[in-house]
């Protein structure tokens, strides 16, 4: 069973634009770009798959926000519920994730809803709408601050997130670091590493557990861009205090483009 609500009315204008690009985060550019990049994201989805594996979730309704066509989700991860609402403002969401995921979970019993709609925004309201579901953010959280065109909001409003989040069941994977990797090197190893934030003083005081060691921040996240051989410069996504302090956070590296490398982040938090 399929169900769409278009809740969000953005005007003609605003449906073209978040077909192309979704405020630069997403839509015709992005899918083109996923199915092309397939076979040299498969080492990321997997590690993906094998972090969702191990992510045991209470409720059987999910809540998925910014799963675009699900290009690097694993469908068997999504087996597990009886409902999921997929919220993304990219109105090819329901015709692509329903042929990459929803066909394959409808034969399952799964059933979906699409919400064209700003989940950020529009959070709180969501959160009464779906009381008891789980809440999955899909790869949404690092380009906040391209769609606001303000990191400094996008920094402020993700460190809230968590707040509003109490007591609910969540987990989010994101960008961190994205930028170029040295071209004459060999391609880096896509390997996780665990990352914990251990204060909440501000990065150039910060602790950070690596892999068991504790580190100050700013040495920590050179061990990370060491890894990926990284050159030039690279974005910092605002995503730092996504998590509560201590919560223990899997790093996975993604060949986003042969040379364009990303450091994304995810955790599954319990009330
Ligand atoms: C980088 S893509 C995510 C890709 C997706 N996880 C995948 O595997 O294909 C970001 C997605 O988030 C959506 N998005 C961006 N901001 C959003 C918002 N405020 N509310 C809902 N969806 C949003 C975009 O339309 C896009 O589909």
């Amino acid at each position: 069973m399929k169900a769409i609500d278009r809740q969000y009315r953005t005007g003609w204008v605003g449906w073209l634009r978040d077909l192309a690009n979704a405020g630069g985060t997403g839509g015709l550019n992005w899918h083109v770009h996923a199915a092309q990049s397939l076979q040299r994201w498969m080492p990321t989805r997997e590690l993906i798959a094998q972090f969702l594996a191990q992510v045991q979730p209470t409720s059987s309704n999910l809540v998925l926000i910014g799963c675009s066509a699900g290009w690097m989700l694993p469908t068997p991860w999504l087996a597990r519920f009886k409902h999921i609402d997929v919220y993304d403002i990219d109105p090819l969401v329901p015709l692509l994730f329903g042929i990459r995921h929803a066909r394959t979970l409808r034969a399952q019993g799964v059933t979906v809803t699409y919400h064209r709609s700003d989940a950020i925004a529009g959070l709180p309201t969501l959160l009464q709408r779906h009381p008891d579901a789980c809440w999955w953010f899909d790869n949404v959280l690092g380009q906040l601050g391209f769609r606001l065109g303000d990191e400094d909001m996008a920094e402020r409003q993700l460190r809230q997130l968590k707040s509003m989040l109490k007591g609910r069941e969540w987990g989010s994977l994101h960008d961190v670091y994205s930028g170029p990797v040295d071209s004459l090197l060999a391609l880096p190893v896509c390997e996780a590493v665990q990352w914990t934030r251990l204060d909440d003083l501000p990065q150039e005081q910060a602790q950070v557990n690596l892999n068991k060691l504790n580190m100050p921040h700013a040495d920590a996240a050179q061990a990370l861009l060491g890894k990926l051989n990284a050159t030039g410069v690279w974005h910092d996504h605002a995503t730092q205090e996504v998590f509560e302090k201590g919560t223990l956070t899997t790093m996975l590296p993604w060949a986003f483009k042969p040379r364009y490398w990303h450091w994304l982040q995810a955790a599954w938090v319990r009330p």
